[in-house]
């Protein structure tokens, strides 16, 4: 079976660990502070759930990287060389720092990132999404209320390992290509974080998300129009 590193132990990262552990993927869980960080988390998050290095963690079959766009700009892209990587970062002017080529709309946060990790077969990822609402709507194959996420990518069989992967999670895929099409589910669309929210519910603590069929999210981003980015603020 497909085992799957995550570098990032943060709200997507242990997210996605809590989906693995479900699923019984054996995971690699990585930080930047190393593993003995990491014992609460991964006894908390089960038996399929290690904690390792970032280099063990790149090593699994799929790696979800998930740290902040700034941390993932300077990563060292030689160690996920030819490896399936599954990119969840978004594009914070207030906390990333202002970065011209994305104000401009001259490119996509996953054009940008990419092209930085140069080598990898690169997938955009688990990023329109409240960490939170990961688990919550998670289910079956078959199941009629099962949800979707967008996966874009230039590379169709990454873009597969990635769309099986989700399958084994408890989420269908949308894909989104090619990834120059990715600014439809970056930050503030139609097809961001809201689709998953339950306007009737507001406990941010519970169960405050719906699910999101196959067919209504490739409406929503479809129907997605283009932010101006540097006009956003935050
Ligand atoms: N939070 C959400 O709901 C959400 C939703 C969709 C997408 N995203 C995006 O997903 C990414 C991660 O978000 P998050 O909220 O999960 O972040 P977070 O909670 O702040 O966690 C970030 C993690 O990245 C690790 N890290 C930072 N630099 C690293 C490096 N060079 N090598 C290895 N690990 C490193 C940190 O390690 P330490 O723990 O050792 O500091 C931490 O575990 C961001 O780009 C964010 O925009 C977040």
């Amino acid at each position: 079976m497909t085992t799957l590193g995550i570098i990032g132990s943060g709200h997507i990262g242990t997210a996605v660990a809590t989906l693995a552990q479900r699923a019984g993927v054996q995971t690699v869980l990585a930080n930047s502070r190393g593993p003995e960080s990491l014992t609460d988390k991964v006894a908390e998050l089960g038996d399929q759930i290690s904690a390792g290095t970032v280099a063990e963690a790149a090593a699994q079959d799929i790696v979800v990287l998930t740290i902040p766009l700034v941390a993932t700009r300077e990563f060292p892209a030689e160690i996920l060389a030819g490896k399936v990587v599954i990119d969840t970062s978004n594009y914070y002017p207030s906390r990333d720092g202002r970065i011209p080529e994305l104000d401009s709309n001259q490119t996509t946060v996953s054009e940008l990132l990419s092209a930085h990790l140069v080598g990898s077969r690169y997938v955009k990822g688990f990023n329109n999404i409240a960490a939170r609402h990961l688990p919550q709507l998670a289910r079956p194959a078959g199941a009629a209320d099962r949800s979707a996420l967008p996966l874009g990518s230039d590379d169709p069989e990454a873009l597969a390992q990635a769309t099986a992967l989700l399958d084994t999670l408890g989420w269908d895929a949308v894909p989104v290509t090619p990834l120059a099409e990715t600014w439809r589910v970056e930050t503030d669309t139609i097809a961001y974080t809201a689709p998953y929210f339950d306007p009737d519910t507001t406990d941010a603590g519970g169960e405050d998300s719906r699910p999101v069929s196959a067919e209504s999210l490739r409406e929503t981003i479809a129907a997605a129009t283009r932010v101006d980015t540097g006009a956003r603020t935050v």
